[in-house]
């Protein structure tokens, strides 16, 4: 579903060039939940931003469902995500003016999907979320963990081959992440969506089938039960 093949990734500011991520290979097949941890400044957002195809890498292929984005066209990149490639931000970025539902179904609406079906598919969503009564609340009514779940909906509508999660839970207390973490754990059984989840925290990855740890701009693959080991220097397992 996923496959990153040599990537790597600097950025320039006049002649400086900082190396973030280097020689970075993995996939995650569908209906994977797979976790991406590292402490602060290791790349995760980076890594994460160029896999949703928010830009190009300096090296390497990112294959979504069999596709390269990177070799794509800046218009075929965009229409192939609207498809194919679901966000959720650590800060919902939900927009104000429009109520819950049509927050929910605003990505249809670029697909020109007919308004009926549209609000049919954002209220099912929303019971999924498990916060139908709101639909017709406007997001500042909304607290921030429900906010995090109208921002889930939203990401799952098109019926994207992969959600890229950066943050999700970042700006919630422990008991609201818990709910949320939950929510996304029983949309990917029920929906086979495939998950990547940016988090710096260990609690959050253990949550996940997969981990992926990245250190200075190379990555680790862990899987449950061999974080520590890894963590502590112990043997990585390979990376497929
Ligand atoms: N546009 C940019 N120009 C230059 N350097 C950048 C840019 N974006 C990120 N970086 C650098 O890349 C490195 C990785 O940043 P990134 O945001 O990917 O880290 P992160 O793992 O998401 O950190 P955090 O947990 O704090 O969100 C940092 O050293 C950062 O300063
Ligand atoms: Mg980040």
């Amino acid at each position: 579903m996923l496959q990153i093949d040599r990537l790597s990734h600097s950025f320039k500011n006049g002649s400086e060039v900082t190396a973030v991520l280097r020689d970075i290979s993995f996939r995650v097949h569908k209906g994977q939940m797979v976790a991406l941890l590292g402490s602060s400044g290791s790349g995760k957002s980076t890594l994460l931003h160029l896999m949703a195809g928010l830009m190009k890498p300096t090296e390497g292929d990112i294959l979504i469902a069999g596709h390269n984005i990177v070799s794509m066209s800046e218009n075929r990149l965009a229409e192939f995500r609207r498809h194919h490639i679901g966000f959720i931000f650590q800060a919902y970025e939900l927009l104000a003016n429009l109520t819950v539902r049509e927050n929910i179904e605003l990505p249809l609406v670029f697909q020109s999907v007919q308004p009926s079906v549209r609000r049919k598919k954002a209220l099912a969503l929303l019971e999924q979320v498990g916060i139908p009564e709101k639909a017709e609340l406007f997001p500042s009514q909304l607290s921030g963990g429900q906010q995090q779940r109208v921002s889930i909906a939203r990401s799952l509508i098109t019926e994207p081959s992969v959600i890229f999660a950066d943050e999700p839970t970042g700006n919630l207390d422990t008991r609201t992440e818990e709910e949320i973490l939950a929510i996304l754990k029983e949309l990917n059984k029920a929906l086979d969506t495939t998950f990547v989840i940016v988090t710096h925290e260990r609690e959050v990855a253990a949550q996940t089938e997969h981990i992926l740890s990245l250190r200075d701009g190379y990555l680790i693959t862990e899987r449950q039960g061999f974080a520590e080991a890894s963590l502590t220097g112990g043997p990585a397992i390979a990376i497929t």
